[in-house]
């Protein structure tokens, strides 16, 4: 069983997604008891359709998480277009220590994946309120904008995004890194397909893909919430997906103390393991700014 916590758009579409990929039961928890209720309805309603027999519960009572394999907190609030990320952190940091108490309570054994933005940040928040061993909670955001960085290589090539690989770590946020040199389509690297220019071009896109929809309509909703049902499957039925999630470093990369997108692999047990990945000088270095900026908001929070 899933627990998603936060019923608002991004909560609901996720849960919705993960029925219909017949990954899990879906518990859905908001204090608005209606939305979550009603919300609930609604795709019990459409099951039929997608042929799904399993269950959807929408309920404002944390007790309803018990035995959850996974809970996923999404609750807090959204970006608007004038706010960054870290313009959020106070008020959010707020929200998500309060759901965290209920989730040691009453799911002590579950994995945690945070979406709440920034999500780094709420990550490591989570990680010192939990007490959960690293390998049991972690964030979804790089692999969103790795998404992103795929579905645009394959735009300005013409080719199945299906055949695009790519990664990026560090923030999911302006300071994030898209990994040029580990970018490929069916194996071939996108630097013996694209000029310099077009990989530029790419690598910006990946990086303001978020905003440039939350300037459009607001918020995103069906990218991260594809991508949210995706990585449950990982959990769900421990396939071991190679993915970028925020993870707790504890000397990897050369940090500790943040948590910052890394590619792992995505299992059973939660990060099951870290990659530490050959970086050149240049990402590297990038790679650390990504880091600074983090910490400096974790600073910042403390005071
Ligand atoms: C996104 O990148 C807002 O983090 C969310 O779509």
């Amino acid at each position: 069983m899933i627990t998603i916590i936060g019923a608002g758009k991004v909560g609901s579409a996720a849960a919705f997604d993960i029925l219909r990929y017949k990954i899990s039961d879906v518990v859905l928890i908001d204090l608005n008891e209606n939305q979550a209720k009603g919300e609930a309805l609604d795709m019990m309603q459409a099951a039929p359709a997608i042929e799904f027999d399993g269950n959807i519960r929408g309920t404002s009572d944390f007790k309803e998480m018990r035995g959850s394999e996974l809970v996923i907190i999404i609750a807090g609030l959204g970006r608007r277009p004038d706010m960054t990320r870290i313009d959020l952190m106070n008020t959010n940091a707020q929200i998500v220590k309060s759901v965290v108490k209920e989730v040691v309570k009453y799911a002590p054994d579950c994995k945690l994946m945070m979406v709440t933005n920034p999500v780094d940040i709420m990550t490591y928040i989570a990680f010192k309120e939990s007490g959960f061993p690293r390998s049991r909670l972690f964030g979804m955001g790089n692999i969103l904008d790795t998404m992103r960085f795929r579905t645009y290589i394959a735009n300005e090539l013409n080719v199945s995004r299906e055949d695009t690989r790519a990664l990026v770590i560090g923030e999911h946020g302006d300071s994030m890194v898209p990994l040029v040199e580990y970018a490929s389509v069916s194996g071939i690297p996108i630097t013996n397909l694209l000029t310099k220019e077009q990989i530029e071009k790419i690598v910006c896109l990946t990086v303001t893909s978020g905003s440039d929809v939350i300037q459009l309509k607001g918020s995103t909703v069906y990218a991260p919430a594809v991508v949210i049902a995706i990585t449950a499957d990982a959990i769900l039925t421990g396939r071991n997906r190679v993915m970028s999630v925020s993870t707790c470093l504890d000397g990897e990369y050369g940090f500790s103390n943040v948590s910052i997108g890394v590619p792992v692999v995505l299992g059973k047990y939660g990060v099951e393991k870290i990659i530490e990945l050959e970086l050149s000088d240049q990402t590297r270095e990038r790679f650390g700014k990504s880091v600074a900026i983090i910490k400096e908001a974790i600073a910042a929070l403390k005071s």
